[in-house]
């Protein structure tokens, strides 16, 4: 019904991050394919940026904050450590009594909330639910040896869309298909705190001296399969619907990097007119990459009123999904 986003004012380029971490804007423009990243500035959280996209979204789509009936929040940088974002969020949007989910789906937090959202309206329990995922990952920016592989993508940013019931059969919600293998679960991961330490405490200093409170990645085992994965996915979304790239109109992938596009653009066998990046200008900024650019697709006249468009994400956990939908 609405879509909306939120981008925090500073831009910062390749050069700024030269300054953060011993890399180099070759290394970074080369590998992945990203120029610039918005950061929040420090007295700013998540559910600040996802209360600012929240709030477009609801006016996108015609309705008032007290229309919404159920928030579903997704972050991996999350205001506090307990409880769930969502809850923060809530307070922000007035909206106290309203059902929160806090979910942790990485980068496919939409296609997750989506898939929820769709059911919950089909069941016709809810009628209006907000999805907003939100992220300032340049919080979580370690520019060590061991983290500089990620550090280099990450942007700030929020999006959020509002799901509801519609009168039109030919409109909405498609399908959705979610996917998941735990067996990559650290492959990409931030092991403290934790109680999967094995110790009597689930952080202590040396967790912060080790760096395991910052990201770790293995860059190849998460590149190679999430290209796997959402080229996959991208296939089987159009042979369970029976459509090919002359039906839809536009495909929005998980902005993860522009190597990995490009590989997933290969396999698929895309036109690149009919695939949506904004990597370049805004980085990796996880579960906000795809509400962010669908709303800029739908703002910038790329995604219209009758388009068939198909998100695909993956993320760390693994986690994976499509969600084919006509606007
Ligand atoms: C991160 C990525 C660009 C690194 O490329 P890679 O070739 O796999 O890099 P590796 O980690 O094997 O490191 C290769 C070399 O680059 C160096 N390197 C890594 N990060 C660097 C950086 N920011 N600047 C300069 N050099 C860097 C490494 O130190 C290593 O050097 P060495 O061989 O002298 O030790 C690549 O793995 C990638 O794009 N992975 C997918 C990441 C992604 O999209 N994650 C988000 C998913 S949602």
């Amino acid at each position: 019904m609405g879509t909306g986003h939120y981008l925090p004012e500073k831009i910062v380029t390749n050069f700024d991050i030269m300054k953060m971490m011993d890399t180099t804007d070759e290394f970074i423009v080369s590998r992945t394919g990203v120029h610039t990243r918005h950061h929040a500035e420090p007295d700013v959280s998540a559910t600040d940026l996802a209360l600012k996209a929240c709030e477009a979204a609801v006016a996108d789509a015609g309705l008032d904050m007290k229309d919404i009936d159920l928030i579903i929040m997704n972050t991996i940088t999350p205001d506090h450590a307990d409880p769930g974002s969502g809850f923060f969020l809530q307070g922000k949007l007035g909206l106290p009594g309203v059902a929160v989910f806090d979910i942790k789906e990485q980068c496919a937090g939409l296609i997750y909330g989506m898939a929820i959202a769709d059911s919950f309206i089909k069941a016709g329990t809810h009628k209006h639910v907000l999805i907003a995922c939100a992220e300032v990952l340049s919080k979580r920016i370690d520019g060590s040896y061991d983290g500089r592989n990620i550090a280099i993508l990450l942007g700030d940013g929020a999006g959020a869309v509002v799901v509801g019931p519609t009168d039109d059969p030919a409109k909405g919600i498609i399908a959705t298909s979610l996917g998941a293998d735990g067996s990559g679960a650290k492959a990409l991961y931030t092991a403290a705190p934790g109680t999967g330490l094995k110790r009597p405490d689930c952080i202590n200093k040396d967790d912060i001296d080790a760096g395991r409170v910052h990201f770790r990645m293995d860059g190849k085992a998460v590149f190679e399969n999430g290209v796997a994965k959402m080229s996959q996915a991208v296939l089987d979304a159009f042979e369970a619907n029976d459509i090919t790239f002359d039906d839809l109109d536009m495909l929005i992938p998980h902005q993860a990097n522009l190597r990995m596009l490009e590989a997933i653009v290969e396999k698929v066998n895309a036109p690149t007119d009919k695939v949506f990046s904004n990597v370049d200008k805004l980085g990796n900024m996880a579960s906000a990459c795809l509400p962010v650019a669908l709303d800029q697709a739908r703002k910038t006249g790329k995604v219209n009123d009758g388009d068939l468009v198909l998100l695909v994400a993956f993320g760390s956990g693994f986690v994976w999904g499509s969600a084919l939908m006509r606007m």
